[in-house]
């Protein structure tokens, strides 16, 4: 059987950050709003009234400070709490084509390969903009790859490693000589900047992983082994889709105080995802970990899942035994805050090119479904 290779990555980063006091000043002055127009219905006890949020209680509870945006101003603009993305035609690129593009195009370079080298697009992320045709039938087509094939796959935040995965055994079994994994996320799109509990977790980023079959180039990462797992949560949720319009009365979508009801988008408990997703995630690495026969130190580098700096201590800590931080388990959500599938990839990219040749680590994803994945890796010499 062939072996596959992370050849390289690719990241495109929006040109827009939002500081957590830019975002705070935003949704205080919403919540200053909205208390004032129902003032009335407050003190009768028939609303709640809204309480500010805290560029403090943000950087302690997560780690974030600022985050990518594809549109800031819609996002700050407090009469509209949303990105503004303009609609485009069907003739022009699809926003989430045209960003993943990008990080597909800085993949090929960094690993020297041209579009006649790659047989095969997943697009891997935790939102796709419409049901079909395919985003990465679309990425295929932009970057002109014509002898080829591409197909969707959501796993949300662990999009990426189950795409890794399957892309490598697509690679390992002969169906392909090289494959890009590509994950746009325009979290934005689908965060609620008006929820106080949750406004500050998403950003925006697009990454993109490049594997091949070994023998046909040098250098990149050899996968020593991956292992999927999920188990059902309603912890993390989105109930966007296309029996809304079903489901209402009407039957034209509008669903009245239903499609107004923050299920329509992310909504998590947080904490409970907290308390479960650690153990589940350190348990599942030191397991892999002892089937591969590896141990703690022989572990360089662990790339988690950015969405909480605490989580990652903690997790961190649990796979090396001892305090880890650092380098040993870089962060990124400090700037991009959580990218949904991009956020291990994105650490890898900017946190891998002083690895030498025979150091290990892991890829290691997590999140809704529950979901997550650990893909060790070698560092090959070349
Ligand atoms: C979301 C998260 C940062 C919240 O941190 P937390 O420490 O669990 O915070 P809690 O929600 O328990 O809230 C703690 C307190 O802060 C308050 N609070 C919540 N949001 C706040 C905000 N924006 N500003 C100020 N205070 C806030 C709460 O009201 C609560 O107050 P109380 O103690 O008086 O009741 C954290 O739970 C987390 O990251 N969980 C993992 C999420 C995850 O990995 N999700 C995967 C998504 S893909």
């Amino acid at each position: 059987m062939a072996t596959a290779v992370i050849r390289s990555t690719g990241l495109w980063t929006p040109e827009h950050s939002i500081t957590n006091d830019e975002l705070v000043t935003a949704f205080n002055a919403y919540v200053a709003q909205y208390n004032a127009q129902n003032a009335d219905a407050i003190t009768r006890g028939e609303l709640e009234a809204l309480s500010p949020s805290s560029a403090e209680f943000i950087e302690k509870a997560s780690g974030i400070q600022s985050r990518y945006v594809l549109d800031k101003e819609g996002i700050l603009d407090v009469n509209r709490m949303t990105p503004h993305l303009p609609l485009r035609e069907n003739t022009d690129i699809s926003i989430l084509a045209e960003m993943g593009v990008k990080a597909c195009r800085q993949a090929m370079e960094r690993a020297d390969k041209t579009l006649d080298d790659i047989d095969g697009v997943i697009c891997a992320a935790s939102n796709m903009q419409r049901a079909y045709p395919a985003m990465a039938i679309e990425i295929q087509e932009a970057l002109g790859i014509e002898d080829g094939f591409g197909f969707d796959m959501n796993v949300a935040c662990s999009s990426a490693t189950f795409g890794i995965r399957t892309a490598a055994s697509l690679i390992e079994s002969g169906g392909a000589r090289a494959i890009l994994v590509v994950n746009p996320e325009i979290c934005s799109a689908h965060l609620n900047w008006r929820d106080r509990d949750s406004h500050f977790i998403f950003g925006d980023v697009a990454t993109a992983i490049l594997l091949e079959r070994e023998d046909l180039g040098d250098g990149g990462f050899k996968i020593l082994g991956s292992r999927l797992r999920t188990k059902f949560s309603n912890n993390i949720r989105n109930n966007f889709g296309f029996l809304n319009r079903a489901e209402s009365a009407d039957g034209r979508g509008d669903l009245g105080a239903e499609a107004a009801k923050d299920d329509k988008l992310f909504i998590q408990e947080g904490r409970k995802v907290f308390k479960e997703v650690v153990p589940m995630v350190s348990d599942m690495i030191l397991d892999h970990m002892g089937t591969l026969g590896l141990k703690p130190e022989d572990m360089k580098r662990v790339w988690l899942h950015q969405a909480n700096i605490n989580m990652n201590l903690l997790i961190a800590k649990k796979v090396f035994g001892r305090e880890a931080g650092g380098e040993d388990a870089p962060t990124i959500l400090d700037t991009y805050a959580n990218t949904s599938s991009a956020g291990s990839i994105i650490a890898f990219h900017k946190h891998s090119d002083d690895l030498k040749a025979g150091d290990k680590g892991v890829i290691c994803s997590f999140g809704a479904g529950y979901s997550a994945g650990s893909i060790f890796v070698e560092k090959l010499g070349g």
